[in-house]
């Protein structure tokens, strides 16, 4: 990938997958950071993400439509599941839940944000940024479940320590959108024929 300056991801498709926790506000920045490296930038969103945050937002910031299910009348049934991850340098599921983990570790498809993860193999890159209550992050099924990923070739940024939302203070919150915006300029420079 060329060095682009003020654009590092001048020309590069990203697929930003939001998932149902706190995190979402973060989400936002990140879309706008995404958006000012030059990057296109497509979300999909979970019905719980959309209980955080609206997709009014990210329509705003990305100037694109935002998808959040997978039987959106006016969608192309035959493909729209599955082109946007075709379409995508790199998907990066931010925040992603225990609960999405779960999901892409086992293969289960059952709403858009898990079909376009599964889609994603062998068609793009595959980018998580947990962020979760400590004591689900320490759980036993979410560690096997990154591990898991980890080991077929998911690239997981975080997550941070610090303070959370629930009060608490330890590993769990987000990675900040920078590091995340960092994280997948190396991912692209590294791959450059998916750039
Ligand atoms: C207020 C609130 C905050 C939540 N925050 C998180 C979170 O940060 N991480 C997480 O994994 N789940 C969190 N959850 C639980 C998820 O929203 C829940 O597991 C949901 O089913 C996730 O769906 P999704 O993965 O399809 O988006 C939260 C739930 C509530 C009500």
């Amino acid at each position: 990938m060329p060095d682009n300056g003020d654009k590092p991801l001048d020309g590069c498709e990203v697929l930003l997958a939001l998932t149902g926790g706190i995190a979402c506000y973060k989400a936002a920045d990140l879309a706008s950071r995404l958006v000012q490296a030059g990057c296109g930038t497509t979300v999909a969103m979970t019905d719980a993400a959309g209980r955080f945050i609206r997709p009014l937002t990210f329509q705003a910031l990305t100037r694109r439509r935002v998808y959040t299910g997978l039987w959106t009348p006016d969608e192309d049934v035959q493909t729209g599941h599955i082109a946007l991850s075709e379409r995508a340098d790199v998907m990066v599921i931010a925040p992603a839940t225990a609960n999405i983990l779960a999901k892409i570790a086992c293969g289960i498809a059952d709403d858009l944000v898990s079909t376009l993860a599964l889609a994603s193999c062998g068609a793009c890159q595959l980018l998580v940024a947990p962020a979760m209550n400590t004591r689900m992050w320490n759980a036993p099924p979410t560690q096997v479940n990154l591990a898991t990923l980890r080991e077929r070739g998911v690239h997981v940024v975080g997550p941070a320590e610090g303070n959370l939302a629930c009060g608490t203070v330890g590993p769990g919150r987000m990675s900040e959108p920078a590091d995340i915006v960092q994280t997948i300029t190396d991912l692209l420079k590294r791959n450059p024929s998916s750039a």
